[in-house]
């Protein structure tokens, strides 16, 4: 599929060229493109999705090269972020070009760039420069998860199909996404103010530090033990429509009993091996957090369409490796349980 001369390319690129929506892979999850550079074309994401008109996008490029089409006064930060990590899983928030459509940034003068790793993804932006990219000549994909808004990110091709149908004519396949969480989103747009981390993901801190020399501003969910925390609003996001809560291990052959009595039906999701009752449906993922992040999706997807009345998942642990993991199981159970 990476081959740039597949014939699904070359139709992705003409389809993007004419306005129309595009799915599409990158490692981290798939992506609902449209032609960035066109304000109607953007718009029919924000309709695919029933996303909010004033949430941003992320603009998708084939190299940092194209990184001056899109954002201005892009500080020596950037630069060495994207040379140490793109393509990858980083997502950077800079000043906003003047020709980025504000359709695209959500009203706002910062705007959200990428380059994905994914080789289809590259593949496609790739034919995209090739073709003259969108109009004016402008070659940005933007392209939010192509999931319905607020729900679980699709990791595979047909969870694409799944959320979105007939929304979205062409679903690239490139088979199910390796890092399987959305990307680290940083802020460098503050002037004076230090770079602050607005998404955790797979790409941490501690590796962003390495390379620019400071640590980022943290939410305040990531904070060390002992600094004080506010509590904030937390968006409710990646969320199954079956309520789900999380337990800690200990907790959890209780919990099982007390939702049975209750004649629910219970999914459970685990990434160690307790001794448990009998549940409808469960689901294991590894125990380290890479490959919990890589199957994290695709299980509450399932566990999801399986009947259960509720959705018991094992806490992880509370240490900055599982931070990405534990950000988004919070959200997905601030959502869940609305249809
Ligand atoms: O891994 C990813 O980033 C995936 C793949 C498809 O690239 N994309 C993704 O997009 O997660 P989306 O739209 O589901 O999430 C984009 C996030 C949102 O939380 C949005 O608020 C933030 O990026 N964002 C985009 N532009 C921004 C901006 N100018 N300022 C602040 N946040 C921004
Ligand atoms: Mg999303």
């Amino acid at each position: 599929m990476s081959d740039p001369r597949n014939p699904d390319l070359a139709e992705a690129v003409r389809r993007l060229q004419a306005g129309d929506l595009v799915a599409f892979p990158t490692e981290t999850v798939y992506g609902l493109g449209a032609d960035a550079a066109n304000p109607q074309a953007v718009a029919r994401i924000f309709a695919a999705k029933g996303r909010p008109a004033d949430h941003p996008l992320i603009v998708h490029l084939a190299g940092a090269g194209h990184l001056d089409q899109w954002a201005r006064d892009i500080p020596q930060e950037a630069w060495d972020l994207a040379e140490a990590f793109w393509p990858g899983p980083l997502t950077l928030i800079l000043k906003r070009a003047p020709g980025v459509p504000k359709a695209v940034t959500g009203g706002q003068d910062t705007v959200g760039i990428r380059v994905p790793a994914h080789p289809l993804a590259l593949a496609l932006l790739r034919a995209y420069v090739q073709a003259g990219g969108g109009r004016n000549g402008l070659c940005g994909i933007a392209a939010p998860s192509a999931n319905r808004f607020g729900r679980i990110s699709p990791t595979d091709a047909e969870h694409v199909r799944e959320e979105l149908g007939d929304a979205v004519s062409l679903v690239l396949d490139g088979g199910p996404c390796d890092v399987g969480i959305e990307s680290t989103i940083i802020d460098l747009s503050r002037d004076g103010m230090p770079p602050r981390l607005l998404r955790p993901g797979h790409i941490t801190p501690e590796q962003i530090e390495e390379v620019i020399g400071e640590m980022p501003e943290l939410p305040d969910t990531m904070k060390p033990a002992g600094v004080p925390r506010v509590s904030g609003s937390l968006d409710a996001h990646y969320a199954p429509r079956t309520p789900m809560c999380l337990v800690p291990t200990p907790g959890i052959a209780e919990a099982i009993e007390k939702e049975k009595r209750a004649g629910k039906r219970c999914g459970v999701l685990l990434h160690t091996a307790p001794p448990l009752p009998p549940v409808h449906s469960h689901r294991q993922l590894p125990g380290a957090p890479d490959g919990y992040a890589r199957g994290l999706y695709a299980a509450l997807r399932e566990l999801d369409q399986a009947g259960n009345d509720i959705i018991l998942v094992e806490a992880i642990p509370t240490i900055p490796t599982w931070d990405a993991v534990a950000d988004r199981l919070r959200r997905a159970a601030c959502g869940s349980g609305t249809a």
